[in-house]
């Protein structure tokens, strides 16, 4: 089918070369012209995993980037509106993108068309889109507006594309239906999975994946609950994670007996210094504005959201603790992406915990696998901020090490290494990514999320017991 994707930022990219790798013809539409130029010149804007092969085999071929929306509307069937959503100043979801593309699908639609949401937009959105069409004249029997929610990651995106939990279908006619059932046909009837060699699936896939074909209200809701949920799993280990600490009790072992039970799982109940990214912080509060607007008054979204900011602050009290004044010390600091895999730094709890070091007066030496770039770009200019080459250039002189970004490749560090550059053997973990008791038999103070604390061992006697 010929498709159309408007908006090239995380979620619209992947879709369209997914899409492409689907067997369709599509066309990747930004009103960035520097992001489609970089795009046509086979450069990628973002940090994705199978993102690059998958633009190397279609680009120029069955896809194409182009800023002309109007030209890609006629020549598509069906168009997928992957425009930002982000927050307004009250909290609820700025639209006026999805407007302002809506008018313009409005304006060259010639023939019947399938007007799809997959950007995260409130509910009702559909709603707006088919009034706005037909405020615009466009004859009723031209289109179909229907919600297709994504629930990719950032960081493993394009496998969470092939292989998702579920692919939500929101259509209110059978028309519409049929053709979002038609353009996932090749995954519906498994026909891309038997030909499919660049994505491997990941453990647990469920191949073919479920559809969900609901209407679209439901659908568009779907979506915000489903983050809404997530977040709140994470505040809730979070404050459990805070009451291990006070008591004395062990998170590690608390989040295994709570996630046992099948009705639980143990999945997003990782403890650490709070969500980020462009998705939760900007949905929960999104969410919270539709609830109100219907006279729900969700005052759990409230409760989660506060829990997170909380986390931050904890966590900045541990390193005060850990270092008593803060001006003047030298912190090393692994990690700026809001999570491992990504180079995405909206809403990321490592850059606000960095900004709020500096405003303290610490000196930062800041290393990130994929993020320093974006970092650079959102951090204050200061003589106090200096972005290093790797962990263990972070790790030189500096007063502690704080892990702020689960990255992979922070969980096997040499931390014999580590605490030679250090200054003081101090390390905390906003990530738990090690165990206490290793950290302590390498001699460090090690200060993590709801465990206890670790003081350090005589390092001589236990590097001889550790055989090194
Ligand atoms: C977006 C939404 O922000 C998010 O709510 C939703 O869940 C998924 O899609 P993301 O892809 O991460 O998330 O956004 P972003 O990376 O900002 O990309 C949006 C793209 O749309 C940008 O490249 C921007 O240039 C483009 N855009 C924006 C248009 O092409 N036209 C517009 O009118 C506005
Ligand atoms: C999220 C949803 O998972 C995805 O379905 C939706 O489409 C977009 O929003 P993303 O924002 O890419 O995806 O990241 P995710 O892996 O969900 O992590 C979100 C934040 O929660 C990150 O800051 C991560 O570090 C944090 N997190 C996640 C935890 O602190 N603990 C966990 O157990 C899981």
């Amino acid at each position: 089918m010929r498709i159309s994707v408007v908006g090239s930022g995380y979620v619209g990219l992947v879709a369209a070369a997914c899409f492409a790798e689907l067997g369709h013809q599509v066309i990747s539409i930004d009103n960035d012209i520097q992001k489609i130029e970089l795009l046509r010149r086979g450069e990628v804007p973002i940090h994705e995993e199978f993102l690059p092969q998958l633009l190397e085999k279609h680009s120029g071929r069955t896809l194409t980037f182009s800023t002309d929306l109007a030209g890609a509307v006629r020549a598509s069937a069906a168009i997928f509106i992957a425009v930002g959503t982000p927050s307004t100043y009250q909290g609820d979801a700025d639209l006026s993108y999805v407007e302002s593309v809506a008018r313009e699908i409005a304006g060259a639609i010639d023939s019947y068309k399938l007007v799809v949401e997959k950007s995260t937009v409130p509910v009702f959105t559909s709603d707006w889109i088919r009034k706005t069409l037909s405020l615009d004249r466009v004859p009723a029997e031209l289109f179909d507006v229907a919600s297709n929610p994504e629930f990719l990651r950032e960081g493993s995106a394009v496998s969470d594309f092939f292989y998702p939990d579920r692919i939500v279908l929101g259509a209110d006619s059978e028309r519409a239906a049929c053709m979002l059932q038609e353009i996932y046909a090749p995954l519906r009837d498994g026909s891309f999975y038997q030909s499919n060699v660049l994505v491997p699936p990941p453990a647990e896939a469920r191949i073919p994946p479920p559809f969900i074909v609901t209407g679209t209200k439901s659908a568009e809701l779907i979506k915000h609950a489903s983050n809404a949920f997530l977040a709140l799993k994470i505040s809730f280990i979070n404050a459990v994670a805070n009451i291990c600490e006070a008591v004395g009790a062990d998170i590690r072992e608390v989040r295994d007996g709570i996630g046992s039970d099948s009705r639980i799982g143990h999945r997003f109940l990782n403890p650490g210094i709070g969500y980020g990214g462009s998705c939760f912080p900007k949905d929960l509060k999104g969410f919270q504005a539709v609830a109100r607007e219907v006279g729900c008054d969700f005052r759990l979204l409230q409760e989660v959201m506060s829990i997170n900011e909380e986390q931050r602050q904890r966590f900045l009290r541990k390193v005060r603790n850990a270092l008593w004044t803060l001006k003047g010390k030298r912190v090393a600091v692994l990690g700026l992406a809001f999570k491992g895999g990504t180079d995405d730094i909206r809403e990321s709890p490592a850059i606000a915990l960095v900004d709020a070091l500096l405003s303290e007066g610490c000196e930062v030496q800041a290393y990130d696998p994929a993020a320093m770039a974006r970092a650079e770009e959102a951090l204050p200019r200061s003589p106090r901020l200096a972005f290093v080459q790797s962990p263990y250039e972070a790790a030189r002189d500096a007063d502690a090490l704080l892990i702020l970004t689960d990255w992979e490749e922070f969980t096997t560090l040499d931390l014999g290494r580590i605490s030679d550059a250090l200054k003081r053997p101090i390390v905390i973990d906003g990530r738990n990514l090690y165990e206490p008791e290793e950290m302590a038999r390498h001699g460090f103070m090690y200060v993590s999320v709801g465990r206890p604390e670790v003081r350090p061992q005589q390092r001589a006697a236990n590097n001889v017991a550790a055989g090194s």
